[in-house]
Parts: structure tokens; sequence; C-alpha cells
């Protein structure tokens, strides 16, 4: 089976909603809003662009023909409901010109989207701006996957050079560029790193969703690397460790978010928008293209409901809430250094 199909199906064979560190960060309850539900604004901006919504549908396929079904269904629903969507990885399609349409489907259903083109760390910027030209990307993302490529059977073992590609492609591409990880998170000298070399957004993709070093594992022959299966930072510890750097760059989350509570947990920890991947897999393949629709519209009526809860009128309100944290991310605040307490009467439970 093509690599992209064994993932789309891994991906949403291992997709469960299950506990995850969202259940670690709570809301303090307070009996007085002075909001309306009809004041409240859900919208965002980031990197030149305004988003009806702050949560977006993050790269997944591309590559083969069920991947351009998925591609396509993706398309239809951003035209629908205005979502920020961006493809899987167009690495094939770089190699295998022939592949090139399982992309352009995206851009096809949806003209005047915004819609980011994906690739992995280490590419040039020729390549790079080969993706971009594919379907007239809005912006590129760029993924880093070390876990992943160790544990796929077939990936790469040479690392080396990733950070000044990067450098080169964002100083010289032409359009936004969003570095991001795949479900392992990042540590706050990832982002000082990524800063240094000209990055102005970073999509933390934290674990406690999709693992990538399950499904790859789930294709070996041997499991021998299970042990991995759990490795990175969750997005709520990821989101703290970007805290000092939020008003320098725009911070993007995702990750194991399973409903509109754990978006609106994400805001409020800085992040500019949310992007979803393996809950979207699965409402689609499970519940097809209309269900999906409804899904995203449902989302952005509770995001109104529960922007109305906190008394928060703006996406931008969001990150003066008032949470609590568990003893554990407490801790791993106290031994990172990190002060959860930056914006509001932040504790620990
Ligand atoms: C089937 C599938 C394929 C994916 N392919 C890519 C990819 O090509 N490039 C990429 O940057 N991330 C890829 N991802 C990772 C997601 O963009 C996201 O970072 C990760 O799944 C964590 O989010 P989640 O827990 O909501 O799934 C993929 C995810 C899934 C589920």
């Amino acid at each position: 089976m093509n690599r992209k199909d064994e993932h789309i199906s891994l991906a949403k064979a291992f997709h469960k909603e299950k506990s995850n560190d969202f259940d670690q960060l709570r809301f303090i309850h307070h009996s007085f809003s002075e909001t309306a539900l009809d004041e409240v604004d859900i919208t965002t901006a980031f990197l030149g662009f305004s988003f009806k919504q702050p949560f977006y549908i993050n790269a997944m396929t591309g590559g083969s023909k069920r991947a351009k079904d998925i591609n396509q269904q993706i398309g239809i629903i951003a035209k629908e409901t205005g979502i920020m969507t961006a493809t899987g990885s167009v690495n094939a399609a770089l190699k295998q010109p022939e592949l090139a349409d399982t992309y352009q489907i995206m851009r096809k259903e949806n003209p005047n989207g915004i819609i980011f083109a994906n690739i992995g760390a280490g590419l040039s910027l020729e390549e790079a701006k080969r993706a971009v030209e594919l379907f007239h990307a809005d912006g590129l993302q760029i993924h880093v996957n070390l876990p992943q490529e160790l544990v796929m059977p077939e990936g790469d073992r040479d690392f080396h050079g990733w950070l000044d590609t990067i450098e080169e492609i964002v100083t010289s591409l032409g359009v936004p560029v969003i570095v991001k990880e795949v479900g392992f998170g990042m540590s706050s000298e990832t982002i000082a790193q990524l800063l240094e070399r000209g990055v102005q957004a970073v999509d933390v993709s934290g674990q406690g969703g999709t693992s990538f070093t399950q499904i790859e594992n789930a294709r070996r022959q041997k499991r021998e690397l299970s042990f991995l299966n759990d490795w990175g930072q969750s997005t709520v510890i990821s989101l703290l460790e970007s805290q000092t750097f939020q008003k320098d760059c725009t911070i993007l989350a995702s990750g194991g978010v399973r409903q509109s509570l754990d978006i609106v947990k994400a805001l409020s920890l800085g992040a500019k928008s949310v992007g979803i991947a393996g809950t979207i897999l699965n409402q689609l393949m499970t519940h097809g293209l209309d269900e999906t629709i409804m899904l995203i519209q449902q989302w952005e009526n509770e995001l109104k409901m529960l922007y109305t809860l906190l008394g928060k009128k703006t996406t931008a309100e969001l990150v003066t809430t008032d949470i609590i944290l568990s003893n554990e991310i407490s801790h791993w605040c106290e031994s990172r250094g990190i002060s959860y307490q930056t914006f509001a009467k932040r504790s620990q439970y």
C-alpha cells in the first residue's frame, strides 16, 4: 500500500477520544460575564490573513487516489465554511509530477480560500518555490518530524542542515511560512532557534492526539520502538514553553484537539489559531462531508457560547482568562522556569 494511504488508515484506526493534557487545564468559573452571545467575535488574524474562525484544518494528505478524494472533500468543506486548510506534504509531487493533481484538487474546489502547501524540513528554497507554485498556495508549512523519520522504516537518517534550509526559505520565499511539528510539540529552545533564523510563525503541534511514532511502529515488521509512541511535549506544555515568544512571533497550536473546549483552552494559552487533523479526518471518514461541515459550524457556535461563559468578547481577550493547571503541568513549568501566571490570576491545582 502507498505510504500516505497507510498513514490515513492507521491514523483513523488509532484515533480515539483519549484523555490528554487539555484535561489538565481548567477554567475558573465566574458568575458574572457582562457579555452577550451576539457581541462575541470569534475571528482571528495572523500573517496578514483574517479568518472567520480561530481554528483550521491541518496538513494531512495528497499523493494517492484516496488522498485526492480526501483533499477534494477538504476543499469543499473549506469553501463552505471559510476555514483555512493545508495539504499534506507535497514532497511526493515534487519527485513525481504526475501526483500534482492530488493536491491541486483542494485549490480547484476552493479557488479563493487560504490554503497552505506543506513540505518536509531539509528541502531547498527551489523545492519550496515549486511547492507553492503547484496550486498557488497562500503560504507554506515546513514540517519538522525527527521522531517519525527515525521510527519510519524508510525514513531519513541524516538531520544536518534543517535550520539552514528553513532560514533560506523564510528569507527568500516571498509568501508566509509556518514551521510546524507533527504531534511531538516544541520546547522554548526550539522556538528560540527558529526565531533566530527569521521564522515568524510556528505551529507547536504537540503530543496528545495523532502519534506518528505509533503509526510508524505499526508499519514496522517488528514494533521494537513502541517505547517512543508517547514521545514529545503535549500541546498545553508546548504553549506554556512558547509564552515568552508570543509577542515576537505568531504561535499556532495543534495536536490532540477533540472538541471546541480544547480550542478555547489553546487560545487562552496564547495560540492565535488552532489546527485540527485527526479529529477532522475521523469525522470525515466516519460520518462524511455534510456532517464534517456541520461539526465545524457547531464548533463556531460553541466557541461563541464559551467566550460568553468566560466573559470575553474577542479571541485576543482569551489570554486574560483565569486558569488552573494540574500539579503535573505546574511541576513542568517550575522545573523549566516558566511563569504560567503571566496573563491572569493563574494558579495550580
Ligand atoms: C493522516 C495524517 C497525515 C498527516 N500528514 C502530514 C503531513 O503530510 N505534513 C504535516 O506537516 N503534518 C501531517 N500530519 C500531522 C498533522 O498536521 C498534525 O500536526 C498532527 O496530526 C497532530 O494533530 P492531531 O492530533 O489533531 O491529529 C498528518 C496527520 C494525519 C492524521
